[in-house]
């Protein structure tokens, strides 16, 4: 069986790419799970209902999430009642949403954890320790667990992947929006991917329009950032899972771009 698993949406942009390319990708590759960040897909900033909902059509069967969870407010309304969407588990108690969930098919159950790095980023619970909890809550119920790690630092995102390695499917970084080349599997089974990469605009400054992004750097002045326009790219990876072991037997990076055309 296969996860499939799309990187940061940024904007209206990424939800486009994603809306053409969802159905090709999955005759391509028949993926039993299909899993997507959303935590820029607002505009580049959070999420709203409306398109959490617009994604689960479009095919998406779980949504994690990152720093920007909760930029719009609206999503203390529906995240606790709203299963299918997560939010990084190491916010502190209290916080609306879980950072487990579950993607039921008939051909097995796979848990989705969310977690978010401490490095660049608020410090919040521990990742590892919030780790080891999930997994072994997750363990009662299936042998397919998959980790969305969001986090800035790629020291960070290696130390959870070895941290993990064996315990789980399979761990991807998210939150840099450039994809990493170093798909692989871990000697102890787990399938990893330092940064998926993101699905968005393609010539804008991580997603953003580059003219604002530049100002900043030039004055340190506050500027208001845009989703840019123009070309858009979609980054996203696939595990091939063994359903008795619950471990990664292949990884396969999916880039599509102007430079990278889509192949069926
Ligand atoms: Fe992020």
């Amino acid at each position: 069986m296969r996860v499939l698993f799309l990187g940061d949406i940024v904007g209206a942009p990424g939800r486009e790419m994603v809306i053409e390319y969802l159905p090709r990708l999955k005759r391509k590759y028949q993926p039993t799970f299909v899993i997507a960040n959303g935590e820029n897909s607002a505009h580049g900033r959070g999420i709203t209902e409306k398109i959490a909902r617009e994604l689960f059509d479009a095919g998406i069967q779980a949504i994690t999430l990152g720093n920007h969870s909760w930029d719009n407010k609206e999503i203390f309304e529906f995240i606790d009642r709203e299963q299918r969407l997560i939010r990084p588990a190491n916010y502190p108690e209290g916080t609306p949403g879980s950072g487990l969930t579950y993607i039921k098919t008939v051909q097995g159950e796979l848990a989705v954890i969310n977690l978010m790095g401490r490095s660049f980023l608020p410090p919040l619970e521990c990742p590892f320790r919030t780790a080891d909890q999930l997994v072994e809550e997750a363990k009662k119920r299936t042998r397919l667990i998959f980790v969305d790690f969001h986090a800035e630092a790629t020291s960070e995102k290696q130390a959870l992947a070895w941290y993990l390695d064996g315990k789980v499917s399979a761990v991807v970084g998210t939150h840099t929006h450039v994809q990493t080349g170093d798909e692989r599997i871990l000697p102890g089974g787990t399938g990893y991917l330092t940064d998926v990469g993101m699905c968005g605009p393609q010539d804008g400054i991580l997603g953003m329009e580059r003219e604002a992004v530049i100002k900043k750097f030039l004055t340190q002045l506050p500027v208001r950032f845009e989703v840019a326009g123009g070309a858009s790219q979609l980054n996203a990876v696939v595990f091939t899972l063994d359903g008795a072991t619950g471990l990664t037997r292949q990884v396969e990076r999916i880039r599509i771009d102007a430079d990278h055309p889509f192949m069926e």
